[in-house]
């Protein structure tokens, strides 16, 4: 036997092999080092020289920026400023004033955070379809700065309230008007897109929701505002049992709201309920569903109808340890029901606008999760298409086109994906075909190892959000943005204005 410290190595060997181990350090550390430097983010850029584009498959025209080499014959660019509602005299007109501060939970407690004129969630606006929206906004003292966001409605881009991409992050002190029609009817939200991972969580949000000028049909109108603050869960800013007063035998249409991170399941104890609308958009032939949960997708909205007891008994509309009590009567709060709606076969099938065979653009957005740095700092961290932000796909239209997008997640985790300024509609999941009434969305939950493909039309000029609904997520870079032709913005994320949309 031989102990190995008994073989003498010469010194010239010696040496040798030190310099072959500093060297295999270096080919290793080296690389690593260029990978961190070019993760490291400029103090202020534009999102006109972000990622990389991506055509879709449609005819690669001039961009600004990107580097590219410039055309001979330009194309007219017209600022996001630009894109604005028409003039006229507004039909709701308001000013939110932002503060930092106490949100009273009216149950004694207190959590500190941000309000507008004076509450958390800020004031329900309401409009009429049609009604030309103004709202002022003051940021008094949230010290970041702030924006509003009109989450699901399709207004100008100049409106759409991206800190660094549509306007600047408005400063204490400073003010900023918004704008828009309120085309579509529908339950909707507004919130902060300034910091948003935490300005949203700590209370820069509420509802906005527009009816149809004949009214719902429903004889009462319910708002459900699903909102958790500090780790209580909320409704319309209430913990626990919030009462709704509701006559037997009346119908009563509940706007649901998720407001959190997550998906949140509804349900309802005592009655039937059928699913009216999602996000905004009408289901046609919904019909009544009982001991079925309904997933709210983050970011999303479910409107609920609901047709009280005759009897006089209540209803309790249950959502993450809060619910909300329809009526005075008995009702018994059950547990959260095994079944869960599929909106992909709920409803009535009916035509599409437009036939998905004869989209112009065909996009993939494929998440899924890498080691590599952000800004960096190493980790393990969310990818677009197998690239890792900000180096994520720019989504390049042409006004008028037709979208296909495959969106497929195989990160780990679920992702509620939103797209800003367009409704699309949900063609197939996991290659299965819709087969219930046109699903159209503003915020879809991607699972975990399934896939998406969705259809909208590129109808609304402008620079546009596409990310991840769990808002720390998309903080940590999951984030796209689609991008029209011919556009071009003057804001920079970071730089003076501080803007961090995320
Ligand atoms: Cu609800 Cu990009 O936002
Ligand atoms: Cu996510």
């Amino acid at each position: 036997m031989i102990a190995p410290a008994a073989v003498a190595v010469p010194p010239a060997r010696r040496r040798r092999r030190l310099a072959v181990a500093v060297a295999a350090t270096l080919v290793v550390l080296a690389p690593l080092g260029w990978f961190w430097q070019q993760s490291l983010l400029p103090r202020s850029y534009s999102v006109m020289d972000m990622g990389y584009l991506d055509h879709g498959g449609g005819p690669a025209a001039a961009m600004t920026g990107h580097g590219m080499a410039p055309m001979p014959m330009p194309m007219p660019t017209r600022s996001v400023t630009d894109l604005t509602a028409a003039p006229g005299v507004p039909d709701v007109d308001l000013t939110l004033t932002a503060r930092a501060g106490p949100i009273d939970l009216g149950n004694g407690r207190t959590v500190d955070g941000y309000t507008l004129n004076g509450t958390s969630p800020g004031p329900v606006i309401r409009a009429q379809q049609g009604d030309l929206v103004h709202v002022r906004l003051r940021n008094e003292s949230v010290p970041g700065g702030i924006t509003l966001h009109w989450h699901g409605v399709d207004v100008p881009n100049a409106d759409d309230g991206v800190a660094g991409v549509t306007q600047d992050a408005v400063p204490v002190g400073g003010e900023f008007d918004y704008r828009f029609v309120a085309a579509q009817a529908g339950t909707f939200w507004y919130h902060s897109h300034q910091l948003a991972h935490e300005q949203v969580q700590r209370g820069l949000l509420g509802a906005l929701v527009i009816t149809p000028r004949g009214g719902t049909g429903a004889g009462a109108d319910a708002l459900l505002l699903s909102h958790v603050y500090a780790g209580t869960a909320t409704i319309n800013g209430r913990p626990g049992a919030v009462a709704f007063p509701a006559a037997p035998g009346t119908r009563v249409r509940v706007r649901v709201i998720d407001t959190d991170n997550g998906a949140t399941p509804v349900w309802v104890s005592g009655a039937a309920f059928r699913v009216v609308a999602v996000d905004g958009a009408e289901i046609g032939g919904a019909t009544p569903v009982q001991d079925t949960a309904v997933l709210v997708t983050a970011g999303g909205r479910a409107d609920l109808e609901i047709d009280m007891p005759a009897d006089g008994a209540g209803v309790r509309v249950e959502i993450g340890g809060a619910a909300l009590v329809l009526g005075s009567g008995p009702v018994r709060a059950l547990p959260r029901p095994p079944r869960t709606l599929d909106m992909l076969t709920y409803g009535a099938p009916a035509a599409l606008p437009f036939d998905p065979a004869t989209a112009q653009r065909r996009f993939d957005y494929v998440i899924g999760r890498g080691p590599g740095f952000l800004d960096g700092l190493p980790g393990l961290w969310w990818t677009v298409n197998g690239h890792l932000f900000p180096d994520v796909p720019m989504f390049v239209v042409a006004a008028g086109d037709l979208v296909v997008m495959h969106i497929a997640n195989d990160s780990g985790e679920a992702h509620p994906m939103h797209l800003h300024g367009h409704h699309a509609v949900v063609l197939a999941r996991d290659g299965v075909r819709a087969t219930g009434a046109p699903w159209w969305v503003d915020s879809l939950d991607v699972e975990n190892g399934r896939s998406y493909d969705v259809a909208f039309v590129a109808d609304n000029p402008g620079i546009w959000m596409d990310h991840c609904h769990n808002l720390p997520h998309a903080a940590d870079g999951l984030v796209a943005l689609l991008m029209y032709e011919g556009i071009t913005t003057p804001f920079r994320v970071g730089g003076g204005s501080a803007n961090a949309p995320e």
